[in-house]
C-alpha cells in the first residue's frame, strides 16, 4: 500500500498493540465499527508474557485478534502491520521500540509511556530519522485519522467521538502537546467548523519523536486539509519551528494557534506543568512570548483560550466564503452497542441468573459461609462448624459440629486393603498424579464400600417411621432381596467389634438428645448377628443412622426436610470428605516411597 508521505495512518492501517491494553484494543475496535472500516484496525497484539488469542467485540459480535510474544513474530504473520503502538512502561519501551525499528512495514510509531529517560528518546529519534518512520510521543495518547483510524485511547469515549463527529472527515487538521486538552479540542473544532480531519497529540516530553512543525507541514502537504489548528504549551521551543515556518512563507494555510499557560507569569520560575516540558524558565519559552511570536509571524491567535473558538470559527467560515471547503457528506454512524456490565450498572437492563446459591457469596469485602463471613466462622470455630453452615445451612449446636468433626476424624483412613486406598494406591504407583490418584479412590465409594450411609439412613428411617419391629425390617428387606445398607463387615464381627462404631455410640448416648434411630437399629444388629457374627452395624450404618438422630436431636429440621437432606445423597458426603483424607496420604505415601507399577500376582487369580 503506498501512502502519500502526509498520510501518517488511514482507514487501510494496520496495527499491533504491544501489551496487552484490553481497554485500549477495545476502544480502537469501537472506533473501527463506528466508521465502518472494512477490517479491524488492530491485526496483532504483543503480549510478552503469553500468546494465544484475544476476544473483544466487532459491534455486538465478537471477533479474535491474534497475540503473539515477541513483535518480530508479529510483524512476520502480518506483513502489512504499518502502525506500531507502544503501551510498554517507561522501562521497557526503549527496548521494545528499538526492536522494530528496521521493520519494513511500519510507518509511525507511537509511543504512550511518560517518564523514558531524555538519552533513550534521543536515540529512538536519530533511528527513526534513519529508517524513515515518524514517532509521535513519547507521552502522548496518539492520535486520529478521522473517519479512518484512531491510536489507543484518544478521543475518549466512542460518544465523545460521535459528539466530536470524528466519525468522517472535516478539513481541520490539529495537533496539540496534551493529548487531554485534545479531547475538548476536538470538539471545539467539530462546534466551529466542518470538523477535524487528523488530530494529534506529540506528547508532553522534552524531546518528542515529532514535533509540531512536521505535522503542521504534512497538514500543509495535505490538499485536503483546509485549516490549521495548534494547541501549544508553554515550555521548549517546539512552537518557535511553526514560527520560523510562518516567517519564511512555507504555510499557506490559515493557522489558529494557542500556547496554554499564560497564567504562569504569576508564579515563580521553575514551576513545572505536568508535562515535562511545560516548565516556566526562560522568557522566550512563556506561553505569552510563543503567542505574540506566532501572532507576528502571521497565526491567528486569539486573545485568550476563551475565543480560540471564535476564532476557528471565523478563520473557517472565511475559507467556506471562499468556496474552498467541500461541503461534507453526512452520515449517520451506526449505533454502539452497549456493553452489559455498563447497561446492568446503570439499571437498564436484566436478565435471568444462570446459577442460584444459597450457601456462600463472596462478592463483599469478604466472603460469607451462609451469611457468616470467614473471619468470624474460623475465630473460634472448626471444620463442624463451616460444615454445618455450608451442607446444612446452619449453625447447628456446638455437639452437633463435635459429632460430624468426630465421623470425619473416624473414616479418615482405614488402612491401604480397603478398596478405596487401595485404589488411590495402584493409581499413584501408575505414575498418575495426587488428584488423579485421590479421584480413582473417591470413584470406588459406593454402597458396598464407605457409600452405605445414606441407604442405611433411608432404610432404616423408613421401617422405623413405619414401626415395623426389627425382624419384619429384616424379612421385608430379605424377601425383596436387598442387603441392608449399614450391616455387615468383612472382617469386624461381634468378636472383633468395630471400636469406630462404639466410640460414635458412646459419644450419641452422651450428647443427643434422642438415638431413637440407633436404638432400633441396635436391635435389628442383634438379630443379624445370630445369623452371622460378622453381620454388625457397621460404621456406614451407624453414621447414617446417628445423623438422622442429630438433626432430630438439634429440633432444627423437620421430618421432611431429614428425609429430603436423606434423598439428596448428602449422608455419604461424609465418608467421602473424611476418606480424602486417607486417600491424599496413600497418594503421598507411594510417591515417597517411589513404589513403582504395581501389577496383581497372577497366581492371586482363579483362571478358567
Ligand atoms: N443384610 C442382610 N444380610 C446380609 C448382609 C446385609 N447387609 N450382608 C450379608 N448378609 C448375608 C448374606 O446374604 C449372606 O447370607 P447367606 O449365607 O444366607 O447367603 C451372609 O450374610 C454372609 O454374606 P457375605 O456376602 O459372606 O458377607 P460379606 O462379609 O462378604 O459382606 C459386606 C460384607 C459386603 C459389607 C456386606 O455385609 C454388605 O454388602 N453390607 C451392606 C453394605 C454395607 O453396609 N457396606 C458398608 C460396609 S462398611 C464400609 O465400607 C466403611
Ligand atoms: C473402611 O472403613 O474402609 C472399612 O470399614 C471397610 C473395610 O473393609 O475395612
Amino acid at each position: 500500500m503506498t501512502r502519500p508521505d502526509y498520510i501518517l495512518f488511514d482507514e487501510d492501517s494496520e496495527s499491533i498493540i504491544y501489551n496487552y491494553q484490553q481497554n485500549a484494543i477495545q476502544r480502537m475496535l469501537d472506533f473501527d465499527f463506528t466508521v465502518k472500516r472494512k477490517k479491524p484496525s488492530v491485526s496483532a497484539i504483543v503480549n510478552p508474557n503469553r500468546k494465544g488469542l484475544h476476544k473483544a467485540f466487532w459491534g455486538e459480535k465478537e471477533i479474535l485478534i491474534p497475540m503473539y510474544t515477541t513483535s518480530a513474530e508479529a510483524l512476520k504473520k502480518h506483513p502489512k502491520i504499518d502502525v506500531f503502538i507502544n503501551f510498554a512502561s517507561f522501562r521497557s519501551a526503549f527496548q521494545s521500540t528499538k526492536e522494530i525499528m528496521e521493520s519494513k512495514s511500519i510507518r509511525t510509531i507511537v509511543i504512550i509511556a511518560e517518564g523514558i529517560p531524555e538519552r533513550q528518546t534521543r536515540e529512538l529519534n536519530e533511528l527513526a530519522a534513519k529508517h524513515k518512520k515518524v514517532i509521535i510521543g513519547p507521552a502522548t495518547v496518539g492520535g486520529i485519522s478521522a473517519g479512518a483510524f484512531k491510536i489507543g485511547n484518544t478521543a475518549g469515549t466512542i460518544d465523545n467521538i460521535v459528539a466530536s463527529k470524528l466519525y468522517r472527515k472535516g478539513s481541520v487538521g490539529f495537533v496539540s502537546k496534551s493529548g487531554g486538552l485534545s479531547n475538548e479540542m476536538y470538539n471545539m473544532i467539530s462546534l466551529n467548523s466542518d470538523g477535524v480531519y487528523e488530530g494529534l497529540a506529540i506528547g508532553g516530553d522534552k524531546f518528542p519523536g515529532s514535533r509540531l512543525i512536521d505535522h503542521v507541514m504534512r497538514y500543509e502537504k495535505n490538499p485536503d486539509i483546509k485549516m490549521v489548528v495548534v494547541l501549544g504549551e508553554i515550555g521548549g521551543d517546539d512552537e518557535y519551528g511553526i514560527v520560523e515556518a510562518l516567517k519564511e512563507k512555507k504555510i499557506t494555510k490559515p493557522l489558529v494557534a494557542w500556547v496554554t499557560g499564560t497564567c504562569a507569569k504569576i508564579f515563580s520560575a521553575g514551576i513545572q506543568f505536568g508535562h515535562a516540558g511545560a516548565a516556566t524558565g526562560k522568557q522566550e519559552e512563556s506561553a505569552d512570548a510563543k503567542n505574540k511570536a506566532l501572532k507576528e509571524a502571521g497565526a491567528i491567535v486569539p486573545n485568550s483560550y476563551d475565543d480560540f473558538d471564535a476564532k476557528i470559527k471565523k478563520t473557517f467560515e472565511k475559507l467556506k466564503s471562499a468556496g474552498k471547503i467541500k461541503a461534507v457528506e453526512e452520515t449517520e454512524p451506526p449505533k454502539m452497542p452497549m456493553d452489559y456490565a455498563f447497561a446492568a450498572k446503570a439499571g437498564l437492563v436484566r436478565k435471568p441468573a444462570n446459577f442460584i446459591c444459597t450457601i456462600s457469596d463472596d462478592r463483599g469485602e469478604e466472603a460469607t459461609y451462609h451469611g457468616t463471613p470467614i473471619s468470624e466462622v474460623i475465630k473460634d470455630g472448626s471444620i463442624g462448624k463451616v460444615i454445618s453452615l455450608l451442607w446444612f445451612k446452619k449453625d447447628l449446636p456446638l455437639y452437633a459440629q463435635k459429632f460430624i468433626e468426630l465421623v470425619i476424624m473416624t473414616v479418615a483412613d482405614h488402612g491401604p486393603c480397603v478398596s478405596g486406598a487401595h485404589n488411590a494406591i495402584v493409581t499413584a504407583r501408575a505414575g498418575k498424579d495426587l488428584m488423579s490418584a485421590v479421584a480413582s479412590g473417591i470413584l470406588t465409594i459406593g454402597p458396598r464400600f464407605g457409600g452405605a450411609i445414606d441407604g442405611a439412613a433411608k432404610f432404616f428411617k423408613e421401617a422405623y417411621d413405619r414401626k415395623l419391629t426389627p425382624q419384619e425390617f429384616i424379612d421385608e428387606m430379605k424377601a425383596k432381596g436387598i442387603l441392608i445398607q449399614g450391616i455387615g463387615h468383612k472382617i469386624k464381627s461381634i468378636t472383633n467389634p468395630d471400636k469406630r462404631v462404639d466410640g460414635l455410640k458412646d459419644f450419641a448416648k452422651k450428647n443427643f438428645k434422642t438415638t431413637e434411630l440407633l436404638d432400633f437399629a441396635l436391635k435389628v444388629e442383634q438379630l443379624t448377628t445370630r445369623k452371622k457374627n460378622n453381620l454388625i452395624l457397621n460404621v456406614d450404618g451407624c453414621i447414617g443412622i446417628l445423623m438422622v438422630d442429630m438433626m432430630k436431636s438439634t429440633g432444627e429440621f423437620t421430618e421432611d426436610e431429614i428425609t429430603e437432606f436423606i434423598n439428596l445423597g448428602i449422608f455419604n458426603a461424609f465418608f467421602i470428605l473424611g476418606r480424602s483424607i486417607g486417600m491424599i496420604g496413600h497418594a503421598l505415601d507411594q510417591y515417597r516411597l517411589q513404589q513403582g507399577l504395581y501389577r496383581h500376582p497372577q497366581d492371586d487369580v482363579c483362571y478358567m
